[in-house]
């Protein structure tokens, strides 16, 4: 059995003050005999100061970590994946859809920064998803198998890895895919796992689904099959309706 994984990017919102609020609101909240895992990927610039608060039952991850896999040295702007880890913070998220398209990121590119993560301890979330025009094109499943091949390492496990599936389009539009878009992309998903990973492996993998996911639409969503849990970028801003989200789990 999966245990359902609810995650919130904040992506490139959260000033200290701010970043305070919501955190001490999603803490407050939460708690360790939760039904689910909870992780909370706020930006670099507090990522210390919210790991340092009190958060039983809620992970914190960072949104991204170097490409290299040194731990320090001329990188001028990078994070290590040990910086992140020296922050207090145990998770991070790869290759979300915005680093590929703002900074070029390439699939060999998310699976060097997903090995740094695995070997440097941390969990990492790996993003995939297709283009609107790849879904125009008819070729979604195509792409996001190619990504899962591609981005996915070989020292992956059910442990230190968890897959994210955020159709490019839904990122902040309010638009989904039907729950059957869904569910064909996520058992394609889990499918090119068994083969890259073995069935055992596979089986045991959470993938995520991501893109516009709210307290509306999230026990639907929830509920698809091969669905483990959501990475939620513009409603986990608010502690209420993050929350909201993950009551779809119960
Ligand atoms: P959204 O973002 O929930 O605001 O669509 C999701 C994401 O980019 O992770």
């Amino acid at each position: 059995m999966r245990r359902k994984l609810i995650a919130g990017n904040w992506k490139m919102n959260g000033l200290k003050a701010q970043a305070k609020e919501l955190a001490s609101a999603i803490f407050a909240k939460a708690g360790a005999d939760m039904p689910f895992d909870m992780l909370v990927c706020p930006p670099m610039n507090v990522l210390g100061f919210v790991s340092e608060l009190p958060h039983a039952g809620v992970f914190v991850g960072a949104q991204d970590i170097a490409e290299t896999i040194k731990p320090n040295g001329a990188f001028t702007g990078d994070v290590s994946a040990e910086m992140v880890k020296d922050l207090g913070a145990t998770w991070t998220l790869v290759g979300h859809s915005e680093r590929r398209q703002y900074h070029g990121e390439t699939n060999a590119l998310v699976k060097q920064k997903a090995i740094n993560a695995i070997n440097t301890g941390l969990t990492v979330v790996i993003c995939i998803g297709e283009t609107l025009a790849e879904r125009e094109a008819g070729c979604a499943v195509d792409v996001v198998c190619r990504q899962t091949r591609e981005c996915v390492p070989d020292e992956a496990t059910a442990e230190n890895c968890v897959i994210a599936y955020e159709p490019v389009w839904a990122i902040g539009t309010g638009k989904v895919p039907t729950t059957q878009d869904v569910a064909e992309i996520h058992a394609a998903v889990r499918n090119e796992l068994v083969k890259v990973l073995g069935a055992e492996k596979a089986d045991q993998m959470r993938i995520l689904y991501g893109g516009s996911v709210k307290p509306e639409n999230a026990k639907e969503l929830l509920n698809v099959d091969n669905v483990d849990g959501a990475l939620i970028g513009g409603a986990s801003l608010k502690a209420d309706s993050f929350f909201a989200i993950a009551e779809a789990v119960r």
